[in-house]
């Protein structure tokens, strides 16, 4: 059975104090979770060691982060490796966040590269993908989201593939309160799947869990997570209040699949 997966997205948000009270908030109210269903929660970098120590010896709970660098080592100003991500315990690291392609022009090469390396160094990758609202008006989604796919993903052997999880995030829904609907993610997210089958077979496409991003919140986490195809969420905004995210968490726990 594939996992379902709620994870939190902080951005560039939060104090080491704030962070440290959002952490404590999360776990103070976290329902027991079974083993097909996990929290990750991607901090900023500066966070990682703080968030770790709180999550020491909690099950079901994981810290990530929200980019590594393209190359391995070297003289990179600014940049942090996969290999001290994974040096440092984090489990998964966000890669090809819209806003990443958008404001740091992280193209599809780019991508690739640090999908690379994170696999190299053992973490786990949230890929993302997603249309802008032209795309989506120009009903040409389904071949924009699959060329990102094909570009970044399909080179993987299916040892690789494993340790992918895919995050479908409309750009146009991200952030902005508006969700795209139950049936527009889940037939996008049938389509991803459609697409992971058709290069590596059912049985890898069954197995892939793909989580829905775009203003995800308590009122509407139930809805999509009821869809076959949208196994859980990544969360930026909502995710940045205990109450909220454990609602969310509350949603995936509550999910029948
Ligand atoms: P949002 O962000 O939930 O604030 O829309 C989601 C994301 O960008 O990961």
């Amino acid at each position: 059975m594939r996992k379902m997966i709620v994870a939190a997205n902080w951005k560039m948000n939060l104090t080491l104090a704030e962070g440290r009270q959002l952490v404590e908030g999360i776990l103070a109210g976290l329902p027991e979770l079974n083993n097909e269903k996990e929290v990750v929660i991607s901090s900023p970098f500066v966070h990682i060691a703080q968030t770790m120590g709180q999550l020491k010896g909690k099950s079901h709970i994981y810290t990530g982060a929200q980019n590594c660098a393209a190359e391995a080592a070297g003289a990179y100003t600014g940049e942090v490796s996969a290999a001290m991500l994974k040096d440092a315990g984090v489990a998964y690291v966000i890669i090809g966040h819209s806003e990443r392609r958008e404001y740091y022009k992280e193209d599809n090469a780019t991508i690739t590269k640090k999908v690379n390396l994170a696999l190299a160094n053992g973490l786990q990758v949230l890929f993302c993908c997603g249309e802008a609202l032209e795309v989506r008006d120009a009903n040409t989604q389904n071949a924009f989201v699959e060329g990102q796919i094909q570009d970044s993903l399909f080179h993987l052997d299916a040892a690789q593939l494993k340790n992918i999880t895919i995050a479908y995030e409309p750009i146009w829904a991200i952030g902005t309160g508006r969700t795209a609907s139950s049936a527009q993610a889940q037939e996008m997210h049938a389509h991803i799947r459609s697409v992971i089958a058709g290069k590596f077979g059912n049985e890898a496409a069954n197995e892939m869990s793909i989580l829905y991003g775009g203003s995800c919140k308590p009122s509407n986490a139930d809805e999509l997570f009821a869809c076959a195809d949208v196994d859980g969420g990544l969360i930026g905004g909502a995710a940045l209040k205990a109450e909220e995210f454990l609602g969310i968490i509350n949603a995936m726990k509550n999910a029948k699949k």
